[in-house]
């Protein structure tokens, strides 16, 4: 059997000096993908509100929809430590309803860690989660489940808002998170979070001075027609996925396909 990826490996590689990446995956397809392609940390990550489910953002995501694609994932994969999204409205009201949803991803999805939004206000949970043995990874700057609040996607922590997330990146780290997202917070205000703590900080639109870096899939592969300026698309996907299928499209019209020996006698 294959080892996968642990908590402990990132802790180790913090100290090191070592650079790591996460990447969103879906679906069990995409996850033996990027598994086999030796991403160390895949995240089942509540983006799948827009880029898989259609959604303008990731609000209307319920949980029962992550514990599915989040089973998918750890199914699709062998090495990589399988951290899942906490949906809006799963953990905010109460430590308990956080236990809740932490163990039903343990056990119905079989993750290995959990992502939750927020600093101080959400600590107690993140303790509560820690306690019961269930890792957990925080998310600071421009969380998403907040964007009506911010009034759209911004950059968050210019000037002495910064002093207030660095705050919160320490209270989390007190309560026991194994590593924290930061997104879309200033290159400068990343560097100095990440000098400060010692646990990893994971950058997305933070610089590039984070002890690792996290991108959605769909980005990375150029399936977004409008990417954020902090992605850079390694293959246009969209463009190779279109011909593909008008190739197909273009055979089946004109008889082309199947031929014979895609037929049986
Ligand atoms: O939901 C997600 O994919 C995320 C990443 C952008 C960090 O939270």
């Amino acid at each position: 059997m294959m080892k996968r990826f642990t908590i402990a490996d990132l802790a180790a590689w913090k100290k090191a000096g070592k650079r790591w990446a996460m990447l969103t995956s879906y679906d069990s397809v995409t996850a033996s993908v990027f598994d086999g392609a030796g991403v160390p940390v895949l995240l089942v990550g509540d983006s799948a509100g827009n880029n898989f489910l259609g959604h303008e953002n990731t609000i209307p995501v319920t949980l029962e929809e992550m514990v599915s694609l989040a089973r998918a994932v750890v199914n699709g994969s062998k090495e990589a430590l399988v951290v899942a999204d906490f949906p809006f409205g799963s953990y905010e009201k109460s430590e308990s309803q956080a236990l809740e949803t932490g163990i039903r991803f343990l056990k119905e999805a079989k993750v290995h860690a959990v992502k939750l939004e927020g600093g101080v206000r959400v600590v107690e949970q993140v303790k509560a989660l820690v306690k019961y043995g269930i890792p957990v990874m925080g998310h600071l700057g421009m969380t998403p489940q907040s964007v009506n609040a911010f009034g759209g996607f911004k950059v968050q922590g210019r000037d002495s808002q910064g002093d207030a997330i660095l705050a919160d990146a320490k209270a989390l780290e007190a309560a026991g998170c194994f590593a924290i997202v930061l997104e879309l917070v200033p290159a400068e205000l990343a560097e100095r979070i990440t000098r400060e703590l010692s646990i990893p900080t994971i950058g997305i639109g933070a610089g590039a001075k984070c002890d690792a870096q996290v991108l959605v899939w769909t980005d990375l592969m150029g399936l977004t027609p409008k990417p954020p300026k902090f992605v850079r698309a390694y293959r246009d996907l969209r463009s190779e996925m279109s011909a593909g299928v008008k190739e197909w499209l273009a055979d089946v019209e004109s008889g082309k396909f199947p031929s014979e020996s895609e037929s049986f006698n």
